[in-house]
């Protein structure tokens, strides 16, 4: 493999491309009496106990002070086949429109925090903000998550995995194409050989 070596600062757009495809979800907000969302790209599972995630987005985006005011934001996945929403929400700011309103994005009650909960989500997390810290131009926000809401039939296999035959995740490779991961593209590799990080599931 022939391979191009430099110094970040000689690049510095370069892991606009080399970090992709990445999942994206969208995020959710909500803040006096208004609902907002946001494709996020920039984001991360950061402990199991006690369930918390990190999202990194700019303060520019609108949805920043409500998430910051309200201390609560929702994570919601998507499949492919809805990458709309994701290009809908990360294309414009609820600054200029009611994105709900203007989309006709679907909405469902959140059961413990004031957060939209997407209809059209096979998974979606509602977060509590327990940390909001700069990085660069960015800030990163860490929720504890205190809800999920998830399709039954997603995860339904012995192992618990994402059924890829029903629910294609989205993927993104660059803000207007998008891929997923297909059932086809699966390899399993053999704990007897390979070893396991972990014991089987045990809830
Ligand atoms: C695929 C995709 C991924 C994105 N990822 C992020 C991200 O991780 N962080 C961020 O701040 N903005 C990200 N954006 C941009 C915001 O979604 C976009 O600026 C949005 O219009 C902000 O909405 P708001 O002003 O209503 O909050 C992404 C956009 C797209 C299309």
């Amino acid at each position: 493999m022939d391979k191009i070596r430099c110094a970040t600062e000689d690049l510095p757009k370069v892991l606009f491309f080399l970090h992709r495809p990445v999942s994206t979800m969208i995020v959710t907000a909500h803040h006096n009496g208004k609902d907002n969302a946001l494709a996020i790209g920039l984001h991360t599972l950061i402990t199991h106990r006690p369930p918390t995630c990190g999202v990194s987005l700019t303060p520019e985006r609108f949805s920043y002070p409500m998430i910051r005011d309200s201390k609560e934001f929702g994570v919601n996945f998507v499949t492919l086949d809805k990458a709309e929403l994701i290009a809908y929400t990360g294309g414009c700011s609820g600054r200029k429109v009611d994105k709900f309103q203007e989309f006709g994005i679907a909405k469902e009650a959140p059961i413990k925090t004031s957060v939209p909960i997407l209809k059209d989500a096979y998974v979606s997390y509602e977060c509590k903000l327990i940390d909001d810290r700069p990085y660069g131009g960015h800030r990163w926000l860490v929720g504890e998550i205190v809800a999920v809401h998830y399709a039954k039939d997603a995860f339904a296999s012995e192992k618990r995995t994402l059924d890829l035959d029903k629910y294609s995740p989205t993927l993104t490779l660059y803000p207007t194409i998008y891929t997923t991961a297909s059932q086809d593209a699966i390899r399993h590799m053999d704990p007897k050989i390979y070893g396991t990080h972990r014991g089987p599931l045990k809830h």
